[in-house]
């Protein structure tokens, strides 16, 4: 089966209106691409200008609210992401989990109120140094999926990324056979939840994914594309890994 590649960049709480130019660069390659998909997150408040730089290419956010409306100050929902003009977004982020103490229910409750609202979702997923260490990395992904996947969810409309957070902005990438081992456990995962659905569902691989081990990785089997953090930052960097997707 083939399943189309999805090149995902996560700007963080980086980027501003000065830097949007580095889109032009990455529209092209994107463009040149069209058996890809490419999307950039960037912060909430670079959507709107974002799209109107580039407004062939598909953006994203970076979170979003679990509920669509209410009393929570600073948040954003996903009904106003997707007025605003995003496609994407991105739950459950490591490090969401770690900074702003998200469960796997809450993760779960976002995924399930962005997808009802038309946004295709990416939920992370990935273990600690620790639990790496301590093999526990497999049950670790496992409980992830299992509390964060609603039963609902299609390949249309969920994306799952495996990042380990050791890998995270190290510069260190896990061996290929360990990528590969992870993201078995994680289809046969998703398989159990969503049926044949789980078979066509993205999973994609983060964690310091360069232009020069982009190709490398999206060769793994079950590696469906890359969620990229600091080198999807500048066209520079970004480019390259649209290319090795392609
Ligand atoms: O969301 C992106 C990941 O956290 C990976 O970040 O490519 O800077 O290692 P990185």
């Amino acid at each position: 089966m083939t399943i189309r590649k999805l090149i995902a960049g996560n700007w963080k709480m980086n980027g501003s209106l000065g830097m949007l130019h580095e889109l032009d660069g990455i529209a092209k390659a994107t463009f040149n691409h069209p058996e890809l998909d490419v999307v950039i997150c960037p912060s909430f408040t670079l959507i709107a200008p974002a799209i109107v730089r580039q407004p062939d290419m598909t953006f994203g956010a970076q979170d979003c609210h679990y509920d669509e409306s209410g009393s929570h100050t600073g948040c954003v929902s996903a009904p106003m992401l997707r007025e605003v003009g995003a496609s994407y977004v991105i739950v459950g982020h490591s490090e969401r989990r770690i900074e702003q103490n998200e469960t796997n229910e809450e993760i779960r409750a976002k995924t399930t109120t962005a997808i009802a609202n038309g946004l295709v979702t990416i939920v992370c997923i990935g273990e600690s140094r620790a639990a790496h260490a301590s093999g526990q990395a497999l049950p670790i992904i496992g409980a992830q999926l299992d509390g964060c996947i609603p039963p609902d969810a299609t390949s249309d409309n969920l994306v799952v990324a495996y990042e380990p957070i050791w890998a995270i902005g190290t510069g260190n990438t896990p061996p290929p056979e360990s990528i590969a081992e992870m993201h078995a456990s994680i289809r046969d995962r998703l398989c159990l939840l969503l049926g044949s659905e789980g078979k066509k569902v993205r999973i994609l691989y983060g964690g310091s994914v360069t232009g020069k081990n982009a190709e490398e990785l999206m060769a793994i089997p079950d590696v469906n594309g890359t969620l990229v953090g600091g080198a999807s930052l500048t066209a520079e960097q970004f480019v390259p890994i649209i290319e090795a997707g392609g």
